[in-house]
C-alpha cells in the first residue's frame, strides 16, 4: 500500500481552497450531483461517510436524516475540521463520530451500517486499491443496507467524452501534483462497480454528462 503522506499534506491544504476550485471549474454541478438523491433515502439509523472533505453532503445528511449517528473517516485532519465546525453550525455535534484514518486500512465494522456514503471519493484510489478495499467498505452495510455513490464517470463516446478527457486530465495533473495521485486518468468506476454485488437501485445521472449519482443496495445472497 503506497503511503499517503503527500496525499494528507495535500489534502491538507486543499481544505481552504477546495470549494473555490469546485466552482471554477464546474459551478454548483458537483454539489447538485451529490445532493441529488438524499432525499429519496429512507429513515436510517447509521451511516458511515467516507472522504467527505470539508463536509458538505455530511452537513446535508445530518439534516435529511435527523436521528442518524454519523461515522465520518478523513485522512486529513483539516478536512475534518472543516466538517467538524458544518457539523456544529447545525448541532448535529454529537451524533457525528470524526475519524482520522487512511480508509484502505481502517477496519471497518461488518454489518453495522444503513448507509455508506463515497463522494468523489473512490476517484481517490487505483484499481487494485479499490479491488481491496471497496469490498470492504460494503461489507460494513446492513442487509437493505444503501450504498450511496456520487463521482465522475465517462460519458458515451462523443464531444462530451472528448471533453471529459480535457477536464480529466487537467484533475489528475492538479491532484497529481498536489496530492500524488498515482491515477493519470479516471478508473472505470462502472467497472469497478459492476464486480461488487450490488444491485443498482436509483440513478441520478443526468444531473452533469461527467458526473454520476446512484444508490445501490447489497445483493443478497440466494436472492
Ligand atoms: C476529492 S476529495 C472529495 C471530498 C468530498 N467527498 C466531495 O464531495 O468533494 C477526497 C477526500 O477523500 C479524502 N481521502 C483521500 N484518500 C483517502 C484515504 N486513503 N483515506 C481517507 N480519506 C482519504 C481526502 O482527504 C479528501 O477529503
Amino acid at each position: 500500500m503506497k503511503n499517503n503522506a503527500q496525499s494528507v499534506r495535500g489534502y491538507d491544504r486543499l481544505a481552504t481552497v477546495y470549494r473555490g476550485l469546485e466552482i471554477c471549474l464546474f459551478g454548483n454541478a458537483l454539489h447538485r450531483a451529490r445532493l441529488a438523491l438524499l432525499d429519496q433515502l429512507p429513515r436510517v439509523d447509521r451511516a458511515l461517510v467516507l472522504g467527505d472533505g470539508t463536509g458538505r453532503l455530511l452537513e446535508q445528511l445530518c439534516i435529511t436524516q435527523p436521528d442518524c449517528r454519523i461515522t465520518s473517516v478523513d485522512q486529513s485532519r483539516q478536512m475534518l475540521n472543516h466538517q467538524k465546525r458544518r457539523v456544529e453550525r447545525i448541532g448535529a455535534l454529537d451524533r457525528v463520530e470524526f475519524v482520522q484514518a487512511d480508509a484502505r486500512s481502517y477496519d471497518v465494522p461488518e454489518n453495522q451500517f444503513d448507509l455508506v456514503v463515497a463522494a468523489y471519493f473512490l476517484d481517490c484510489f487505483t484499481e487494485e486499491e479499490l479491488a481491496g478495499c471497496l469490498p470492504r467498505f460494503l461489507a460494513g452495510l446492513r442487509d437493505e443496507g444503501i450504498f450511496y455513490f456520487v463521482d465522475f464517470v465517462w460519458p458515451p463516446p462523443g464531444w462530451r467524452r472528448r471533453q471529459a478527457t480535457v477536464y480529466q486530465w487537467l484533475m489528475h495533473r492538479f491532484f497529481r501534483w498536489q496530492t500524488g495521485l498515482p491515477n493519470r486518468r479516471l478508473v472505470d468506476l462502472n467497472a469497478v462497480l459492476a464486480k461488487q454485488s450490488l444491485v443498482l437501485h436509483r440513478s441520478a445521472d443526468r444531473i452533469h454528462p461527467m458526473m454520476a449519482c446512484r444508490c445501490y443496495r447489497v445483493q443478497t445472497v440466494g436472492v
